[in-house]
C-alpha cells in the first residue's frame, strides 16, 4: 500500500495519505478523495493545469516512469520537461520531473507530490 505524501504551500503541513493497494487511480483522484487541493481544469491531460513534481522515495526501479502522450505534449508546451528528460524516462527509467496528476497512475511505490 504506497504512502503518497503531498507538500506544497497550500498546506499548512505535509499530509500523507495511503492510496488502496491494487488500485489504479490517478494522482488526481486521489488527492481529490482526501481534499488535498491540487488544481486541476480538464481532467484530460490537455490543460497543464494539474503538473505536479514527482518524487519517488523508495530505492527500488521506480514504476510507471513513461509518460503519456498527453503529458508529453501538455509538459513540453508549458517548458516543464525537455526532449532529453522525455527520452531518459522511456530509455533509462529515469522518473521525469513533473507529471500531470489527473494522468499518473498510483502505483504500489511511496511517493512525494510537490504542488
Ligand atoms: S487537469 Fe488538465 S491536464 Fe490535468
Amino acid at each position: 500500500m504506497p504512502n503518497v505524501t503531498f507538500s506544497s504551500p497550500k498546506l499548512k503541513k505535509d499530509i500523507t495519505v495511503y492510496a488502496t493497494a491494487g488500485d489504479c487511480s490517478t494522482l488526481l483522484s486521489v488527492a481529490r478523495e482526501h481534499s488535498i487541493p491540487v488544481d486541476f481544469e480538464c481532467e484530460n491531460g490537455e490543460c497543464g493545469s494539474c503538473a505536479v513534481q514527482v518524487i519517488v522515495l523508495e530505492n527500488k526501479t521506480p514504476l510507471g516512469v513513461n509518460l503519456t502522450e498527453k503529458e508529453k505534449i501538455a509538459l513540453k508546451l508549458s517548458g516543464r520537461i525537455s526532449n532529453e528528460q522525455i527520452e531518459a524516462a522511456e530509455r533509462s527509467d529515469v522518473p521525469p520531473p513533473w507529471r500531470l496528476a489527473c494522468q499518473f497512475i498510483v502505483r504500489g511505490e511511496d511517493i512525494l507530490v510537490k504542488f
